[in-house]
């Protein structure tokens, strides 16, 4: 009796239980516990579902798949249902804008929008799997670039895991047909290769015109070279091959590599060694990791040769880029294994021999002042259909030798004078459509020295109307 009614006075249990507010609040509680408890259930049971059931694929800028999905997601899809054509509607979007001059003097330029899934996440339809896509910008960055990390996640069911497969390959061939007959310019920002701009048209070959069999010699020269990879493996040679290309200015040697890109399906990977900021270490961590399937095009190698003048009036400090350096990278062991890589310098003479050293340059070719040969072949490219009985052609060439053009006089004395093909190409830009006008204006062909301090002579400059 006494212990009962200790208990009653200290908890008095039975009492509170008979309180219907407080059994109310204890079921209340109890209830929300449960609740709470299969809260976490089921998202731990959806957690694991989602990995069991759903298949990730993460791709980040870096990859060079990343804007070919990106494109592939901007693809336009035909025949979807009402439901699907709701539910896969993109409503963020990103631009890219590209922008080319109009063609003619000074006309406004083209723009270009190209719309992209934005950030976020959305849905698409792919055949009969839904791919749920979701493009995040993490707040960290590139350290050579500055750009924050990207990332697009593809997610499907894992039922559907292989149309991931079919996803690559088709934004792959739709990144492969959008630079069909383009050649794709690489150059260095940072310590990557991106794009430069976007692929240019094909050059075609023919359109490079160079002295007689001198783009035969090349040409053959790099698709034998093409040929033999086993070669060089069963002999452990590394497959690389050089070619430096030197003479003046505007003499074709840039068109020419690209134009021998574009004829081999190539892109064109162009480090510009008089360029600021380029190291040593830069040009050889570059020189490792070429774009697959590119011509390596070191323009101004003479740059690295010269690096040890002082900084200019003008500020220009020299090329960063020493001698040493560039013979590391064309061949020190960290040298990539496999390379076609051309070299130009207008300045031959600064070269030191032991570039020209076979694995370093293996051929070397003087692409020079226009020879009567070019001169000929370019008339017929811009005059052929109007000049048929090739009259206007010998009236052009005469008109040359008269000038002394050709490295002769008329007299067949030395004349010390030359011209470049690329100012007859400019004569016959600006004489589109007259012959006539191209030899009277031939004497512009002469080239001009500017001595410092002199005086432009009145009307010397004439802009095309
Ligand atoms: N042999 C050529 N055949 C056709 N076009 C040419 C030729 N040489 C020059 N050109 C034209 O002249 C311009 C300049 O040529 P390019 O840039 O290839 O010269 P380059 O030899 O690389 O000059 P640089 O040494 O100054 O870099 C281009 O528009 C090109 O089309
Ligand atoms: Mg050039």
């Amino acid at each position: 009796m006494s212990t009962e009614s200790a208990s009653a006075s200290v908890l008095n249990i039975n009492a509170l239980f008979d309180n219907p507010l407080f059994a109310g609040g204890i079921g209340l509680a109890s209830l929300g516990a449960v609740a709470a408890f299969a809260r976490k259930g089921a998202i731990a049971t959806l957690g694991a579902a989602r990995r069991r059931l759903l298949v990730n694929v993460e791709i980040s800028k870096q990859d060079p798949a990343y804007p070919w999905v990106l494109a592939w997601l901007s693809q336009p899809r035909e025949n979807l249902g009402f439901i699907t054509s709701r539910l896969t509607r993109i409503h963020n979007l990103s631009v890219i804008t590209t922008t080319a001059s109009r063609t003619g003097a000074n006309g406004p330029a083209h723009a270009h929008f190209f719309l992209q899934p934005g950030y976020g996440r959305h849905i698409v339809k792919f055949g009969s799997a839904y791919i749920a896509v979701n493009r995040e910008k993490h707040n960290t960055a590139n350290m050579n670039t500055g750009e924050p990390h990207e990332i697009v996640q593809l997610t499907t069911l894992w039922a559907h895991r292989h149309v991931f497969e079919d996803v690559f390959s088709e934004a792959h061939r739709l990144a492969a047909k959008a630079s069909e007959g383009k050649t794709v310019v690489y150059s260095a920002r940072g310590m990557d290769w991106v794009p430069l701009g976007d692929p240019r048209k094909k050059r075609p070959l023919a359109s490079v015109i160079l002295d007689e069999g001198v783009k035969e010699a090349v040409v053959d020269d790099v698709k034998d070279f093409m040929e033999r990879q086993q070669w060089y493996v069963d002999r452990g040679i590394p497959y690389r091959r050089g070619y430096l290309l030197f003479g003046p200015p505007g003499s074709g040697k840039t068109s020419f590599i690209q134009a021998l890109a574009g004829e081999l399906d190539f892109s064109v990977a162009m480090i510009n060694l008089s360029e600021m900021g380029m190291t040593d270490d830069k040009l050889a961590y570059l020189l490792t990791k070429l774009p697959k399937r590119s011509l390596l095009l070191l323009e101004d190698a003479d740059a690295a040769f010269i690096n040890r003048r002082q900084r200019e009036s003008d500020g220009y400090n020299g090329a960063t880029v020493t001698f040493s350096g560039l013979l590391n990278a064309l061949d020190g062991v960290a040298a990539g294994e496999e390379r076609i890589a051309f070299l130009t310098t207008n300045h031959i003479d600064r070269l030191d021999p032991a570039l020209i050293r076979p694995g370093r340059v293996d051929l070397m070719l003087r692409i020079g002042e226009a020879t009567r040969f070019q001169a000929a072949r370019m008339w017929d490219r811009f005059y052929g259909d109007v000049d048929e009985d090739h009259s206007g052609r010998e009236r052009f060439l005469g008109r040359l030798d008269e000038l002394g053009l050709f490295g002769k006089g008329p007299d067949g004395k030395p004349s010390h004078r030359h011209t470049s093909t690329a100012a007859i190409q400019g004569l016959f830009l600006f004489n589109k459509n007259e012959m006539n006008g191209a030899i009277d204006m031939a004497e512009g062909l002469i080239p001009k020295k500017f001595e410092v301090g002199e005086a432009i002579p009145e009307g010397a400059i004439k802009t095309p109307a």
